[in-house]
């Protein structure tokens, strides 16, 4: 893949697992990264964090306020930032159903909307979602979340039709179970958090946890300046969870 050197991108939920690996291969790579979480999490010296909570229409506002003050054009945006709900339909409460399609799916729009006049100034600016398996898999007591990442799925693709002309390309990323932070609070909650594990690597077929760096990678090759020819895309980074029939050995 190409250099970054000269490109500026912006990462939210950079604080953390997924976010966090995106904004160090960025970094890396020789990006200048900014990361808007709404904690700084763990992106000091990798990304410069602007503190932004993407569930409100006031602080997005805000943090591209202090962005738009210290750049002129913006490359790559990441819409990662997102929160899960665990339970069926019969669980879920209006507030849950609120809270998490906001984060997640308004989130994405909103976040991409304000940075639209800052993409529009780059020569080939890409806009990449963190999705999920849940979007396109049934998976048991994720009503709520599966059906959030199923609207940033169908979102990534009406985006890229609606920027195709203006040169911006929008994908997304799919990813299984990520060994990330989120997951470990999840198996803390589990009765037996090692066999809760054990359970969760033996449903993707490949036997193991995606790794953050894995789902990094993928966002990188999507953001990709080169890859002008890559819009609207679904990227499965998911040890073939979705599309393979293999039981794990
Ligand atoms: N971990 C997995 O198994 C997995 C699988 C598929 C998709 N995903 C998706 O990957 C993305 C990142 O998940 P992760 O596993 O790295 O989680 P994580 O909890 O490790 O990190 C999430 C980060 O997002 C930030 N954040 C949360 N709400 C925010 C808000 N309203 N505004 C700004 N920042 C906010 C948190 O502070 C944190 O730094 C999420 O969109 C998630 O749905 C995760």
């Amino acid at each position: 893949m190409s250099e970054m050197t000269g490109l500026t991108a912006v990462v939210t939920g950079a604080g953390s697992g997924i976010g966090l690996a995106t904004a160090q291969n960025f970094a890396a790579a020789g990006a200048r990264v900014f990361g808007l979480d709404i904690n700084e999490g763990a992106m000091a010296g990798v990304a410069e964090w602007i503190e932004c909570n993407v569930g409100s229409p006031e602080s997005v506002a805000a943090a591209f306020a202090t962005l738009a003050s210290r750049i002129d054009v913006l490359d790559i945006l990441v819409n990662n930032a997102g929160i899960g709900a665990v339970g069926s339909v019969e669980d879920a409460t209006e507030a849950e159903w609120a809270q998490v399609l906001n984060v997640n799916v308004v989130g994405t729009a909103r976040v991409t909307t304000a940075a639209l006049p800052l993409l529009r100034k780059s020569p080939a600016a890409g806009v990449v979602n963190t999705c999920s398996i849940a979007a396109s898999v049934g998976l048991p007591q994720r009503a709520i979340y599966s059906a959030s990442k199923g609207a940033v799925e169908s979102l990534t693709r009406a985006m890229a039709a609606d920027f195709i002309h203006e040169g911006i390309r929008v994908n997304c990323v799919n990813p299984g179970t990520a060994d990330t932070p989120w997951v470990a609070r999840l198996l803390d909650l589990a009765s037996d958090p090692s066999a809760e594990r054990t359970a969760l690597e033996q449903r993707q077929p490949s036997g193991r946890l995606v790794s953050a760096d894995e789902v990094a990678g993928a966002i990188r090759y999507l953001a990709d300046p080169d890859q002008r020819s890559t819009t609207g895309a679904v990227l499965a980074v998911d040890g073939g969870m979705d599309g393979l029939r293999v039981p794990s050995r």
